[in-house]
């Protein structure tokens, strides 16, 4: 039911009229008694669907000042990061009995009521960083006994009570990065009452490490970070630390002089991996460590240390027998000499990315006999190194970002062994059939960003195993028959941003396993888009053709649809065509794609769909359509995709989506219309997409009045579906109501005006017919009378301000069949003895004026109105007038005009109508005809004295006073 018959108003506005707050109120109270509250949520976004056991709470970005009191119990996962929350309340988490994991970091939390979380039982995570906590209480964390990780990295903290962590009895990884604790006793708590696995404590100003300060007996600390502290001294002194795994120095001392102090080479015996990047220690010390750690150490950073510093210590490190791995980032090394590395035997990966590389020695590695990763990504090699030829137990080389122009024709003959080779972003221009024919095993070959221009016979008869090729960004303009035909293994072809605008028929022959092909961003025009291009990729299921100059001028039938030989095909993209969009989408383009789950075609400057487009579709899953220009759909575009979930028609400019009613979209579950002009959301369109689980109409504004009441209490109170983002919609419409939330309308009010208004209309006239049938049944003539005296009053009204001068001395009123006395006794007396002038309708009224015209103008231009009563007079309808006006005139003027001749006797009940009249004839001050009798004389003298009369206030004469007195 659609009515406009009221515009809402603002909840918090005052301008409530009585009867709304009333029902209002009426209203309200039925609401309250229905607690289900919507699944919408005022500032959060749900993800996963309102059943979902791992139900996801996101809040992000909100500009929060208090967590939100709306969030459902059963979420698992909150996320209220980068908010302005200041402090967390006792209540605020009440009941989340469900969550496992809060992030609420980069808040400005400075103050945490005591057990504000302990109704969190399962909470696994929790996430306070970057806030501004300054202590940690007693009972901060209590009840978080299932707690596992807990970050409080970069806060301000500079005490935590000795009973914070009591009750954390799952602790196993805590971050208090970044803040103020300066003594390492104050974390002395944490690891006496848990079993912490991880502890970060970089950069906390920390300028001793004392094992004893920690613990004075053996504890399960596996990682332990202490960066960015600027330690004098590193002492471990007793066996506290068994089971440490990983320590991070980096970055920690000061001047230069950190000291090591771990006189017992069995106290770190487990350490598996340490990194001293960037750690201010002498050279001469740090040869002593990495002498000291020859027991188990596997994996050693020594990054941001400097050339210098490596070239003195890489080969000490190497004499750690253990030692598989070796970072060394960031040390500005130029070149690596023969000597390096010479001494590094049992390294299998090595790093040397971000430095200045341009030359390597050609026996930089021979000593490597395991080395199975290499990386030398960020150097600036302008070929590749001599050095990385003969490594045969290679199998990632990693040249990333360099600066190489050439491949030789030997540089991987004998890596065999390869399965990832990484080239991309280099200056390559060229690549040859023999540049990688001898790498059997590869799977990854990236190419990408270089300046290949043709893939020409480079790809024949090699790479059999190869399942992932990327060639995104070169200048590749042709992709001639058979330049794939070797790569049976190929799942994963990439192409976009080349400048391809031919691709020969039987192109990607023999790609019998391709799964994903990416042709984004080329120049493929509608003319280089065919059916035979794609012949062969039988298990096709991938393909992305946006950013392409795709374009056809009208929606008929192509001759030979494009994907016709693509049957495994699930996904196709072919958005944003340049440079005007694609405009039209032919009939039968999506022919033969009976597999296909996903379209999109946005930003396309479509208008309209054939309403075949689909028909070859029926497992389309996901359509995206946004960006478009539609202004209207139509329903049947849908009947042949009923099994269409998600639908994105965002930007498209729609007016309604009423199309959406007879669309049959019953399993349509997202829905995403952001951005579009339709300002009703009406609930037959609601209603008519019965899984709906997801809308988003962000960015949306709304017509502001009772045709969205419906949408508003849906919104609400809706339990099945989430409206993204309601809460924040906007009114355009009215522009008085500019800018207000749309959710903060009244709408009871239009509720009931609808039902409200239909009860009490037809109740009032069931009222009014019984009433008036009993009034016109009992009281007939009181009716009659009430309406001649309304319509006299009306003529009175009328006649008010037209003073006429006296044209008559009265004005006889009576009925015809009393004519003859008027005639032969009244007309004579009067006007011949008397010498009256009379007014007589008969002779006197002026034909062709309204008789009611003429009846008022005779009373008001007469001076007194005699009234010749008889039973056909009472009856006469004109007669009743003329009394009712002059009665009027009796009221107005305040003179009595009337008259009253009675020419025979009258009943009381029959005169009982004619109210005045009545009180008239009960104060016996009316004249009587038959009463005379004889005595006609005595009659016509009172007569007389009545007309003389003149001008006086009714109450003082009364008309006939002492005329007929008994
Ligand atoms: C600890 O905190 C630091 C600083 O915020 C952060 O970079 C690091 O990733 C955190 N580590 C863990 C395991 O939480
Ligand atoms: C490949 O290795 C073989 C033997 O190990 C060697 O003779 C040959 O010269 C190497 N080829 C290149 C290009 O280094
Ligand atoms: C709507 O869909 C149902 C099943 O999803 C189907 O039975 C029905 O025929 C469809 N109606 C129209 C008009 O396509
Ligand atoms: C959703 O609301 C309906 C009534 O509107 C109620 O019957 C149903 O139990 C609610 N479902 C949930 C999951 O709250």
């Amino acid at each position: 039911m659609k009515s406009k018959i009221t515009m809402p108003e603002i909840r918090n506005g005052t301008t409530y009229s009585q009867p709304s707050i009333f029902l209002c109120t009426l209203l309200c109270c039925w609401i309250l008694v229905n607690p289900v509250r919507g699944y919408s949520l005022k500032k959060c976004t749900v993800r996963e669907s309102l059943n979902d056991t791992n139900m996801k709470v996101i809040c992000g970005k909100k500009n929060l000042q208090a967590i939100p009191e709306d969030i459902p119990r059963k979420v698992r996962s909150l996320d209220l990061s980068i908010n302005n929350i200041v402090m967390i309340k006792t209540f605020d988490f009440k009941d989340l009995s469900a969550l496992k994991s809060l992030n609420m970091s980069c808040n400005r939390i400075s103050h945490v009521d005591d057990e504000a979380f302990s109704d969190l039982v399962v909470l696994q995570e929790l996430n306070l960083a970057n806030n501004r906590l300054n202590t940690l209480s007693d009972h901060l964390f209590q009840g978080l006994g299932n707690l596992s990780v807990l970050r409080l990295d970069h806060n301000h903290i500079k005490t935590i009570s000795s009973s914070t962590f009591q009750n954390l009895f799952s602790l196993n990884v805590l971050n208090l990065t970044g803040n103020q604790l300066y003594v390492l006793k104050k974390v002395q708590t944490v690891l006496l009452f848990t079993h912490l696995q991880e502890l970060y404590i970089a950069s906390n100003g920390f300028t001793f490490f004392q094992s004893q300060d920690i613990s004075n007996k053996s504890i399960g600390l596996r990682v332990l970070d202490l960066s960015q502290n600027p330690m004098r001294i590193f002492r471990i002194t007793a066996d506290v630390l068994p089971k440490l795994h990983y320590l991070n120095l980096s970055d920690s001392g000061q001047n230069g002089s950190m000291t090591w102090d771990v006189p017992d080479r069995s106290f770190l015996s487990n350490m598996k991996s340490l990194n001293l990047s960037g750690v201010h220690m002498s050279l001469k010390e740090m040869s002593v460590v990495l002498q000291s750690l020859n027991s188990s150490l596997s994996s050693l950073i020594l990054s941001h240390l400097g050339e210098d510093r490596i070239t003195a210590l890489a080969n000490i490190a190497c004499h750690i027998t253990t030692l598989t791995t070796l970072r060394l980032r960031y040390n500005n090394m130029r070149v690596v000499s023969e000597e390096l590395l010479k001494s590094c035997t049992y390294l299998t990966k090595l790093d040397i990315s971000h430095n200045a590389l341009t030359h390597l020695s050609h026996q930089s590695f021979s000593s490597m006999k395991q080395l199975t990763t290499l990386d030398l990504s960020n150097n600036r090699l302008s070929s590749v190194p001599n050095a990385t030829h003969n490594i045969q137990s290679l199998t990632i080389l990693d040249l990333r970002y360099n600066t190489i122009n050439k491949l030789g024709s030997f540089d991987f003959a004998n890596l065999t062994g390869l399965t990832y080779l990484r080239l991309f972003h280099n200056e390559i221009t060229d690549i040859k059939g023999t540049d990688f024919q001898d790498l059997q095993d590869l799977k990854l070959l990236d190419l990408g960003r270089n300046s290949i221009p043709s893939l020409r016979y480079v790809f024949k008869n090699c790479l059999q195993k190869l399942e992932n090729l990327q060639l995104g960004g070169n200048m590749i303009r042709t992709i001639h028959k058979g330049d794939f035909e070797s790569l049976q293994s190929l799942k994963t072809l990439i192409l976009f941003d080349n400048r391809i605008d031919t691709v020969e028929d039987g192109a990607f022959q023999g790609l019998v396993n391709l799964k994903m092909l990416t042709l984004a961003s080329n120049r493929m025009s509608q003319i280089s888009i065919r059916a035979t291009m794609f012949r062969g990729l039988t298990a096709l299921e991938s393909l992305d053709l946006s950013w392409n100059r795709i374009k056809y001028l009208h929606y008929g039938e192509l001759k030979s649809p494009p994907f016709s030989l693509l049957p495994s095909l699930k996904i196709l993209i072919v958005s944003a065509q340049h440079p005007f969009g694609m405009l039209n989408i032919p009939s039968n383009f999506l022919h033969g794609l009976t597999n296909l789950l996903a379209f999109s075609a946005r930003s396309l400057n479509i208008k309209t769909f054939h309403p075949d487009t689909f028909n070859n579709t029926p497992q389309l899953w996901s359509l995206d359509i946004s960006l478009n220009e539609f202004t209207a759909l139509s329903k049947e575009l849908f009947h042949p995709i009923p099994r269409l979930n998600r639908l994105y028609l965002s930007k498209a400019q729609l007016q309604s989506l009423d199309f959406l009613i007879g669309a049959n979209l019953t399993q349509l579950s997202y829905l995403q219309v952001r951005k579009n002009d339709f300002t009703v959301v009406s609930e037959t369109m609601i209603r008519s997409l019965p899984a709906l689980v997801y809308l988003d109409l962000q960015d949306k504004t709304f017509t502001c009045d009772c045709s969205n009441a419906w949408f508003i209490q849906w919104v609400t109170t809706e339990n099945q579906t989430q409206v993204v983002d309601a809460y924040d919609f906007t009114c355009n419409y009215p522009v008085s109501l500019g800018g207000t939330k749309l959710l903060d309308l009244d709408t009871h009010y239009c509720s009931v005006d609808i039902g409200f208004f239909y009860f009490i209309s037809s109740t009032s006239l069931v009222l009014l017919t019984l009433l008036g049938s009993f009034i016109y049944h009992l009281l007939r003539w009181q009716v009659v009378y009430a309406y001649y005296l309304f319509q006299a009053y009306l003529y009175d009204t009328k006649r008010r301000n037209v003073r006429v001068i006296h044209q008559y001395d009265a004005f006889v009123s009576y009925n015809g069949h009393d004519e003859p006395w008027v005639l032969r006794e009244l007309l004579p007396e009067l006007e011949g003895n008397q010498g009256w002038k009379l007014c007589l309708h008969h002779r006197d009224f002026q034909p062709g004026k309204p008789i009611v015209d003429n009846i008022t103008d005779a009373i008001y231009g007469s001076r007194k109105t005699i009234c010749v009563i008889s039973r056909h007079y009472l009856e006469s309808e004109w007669c009743s007038r003329e009394i009712q006006v002059a009665s009027f005139r009796l009221f107005d003027e305040q003179k009595d005009v009337l008259i009253l001749v009675f020419l025979e006797e009258v009943p009381d009940q029959q005169l009982s109508p004619f109210h005045r009249m009545r009180k008239l004839v009960k104060r016996h001050t009316y004249l009587s005809w038959p009463r005379a009798g004889e005595h006609t004389g005595v009659f016509w003298q009172k007569l007389r004295v009545a007309l003389e009369t003149r001008d006086c206030l009714a109450e003082e004469n009364p008309i006939l006073s002492g005329v007929d007195r008994k």
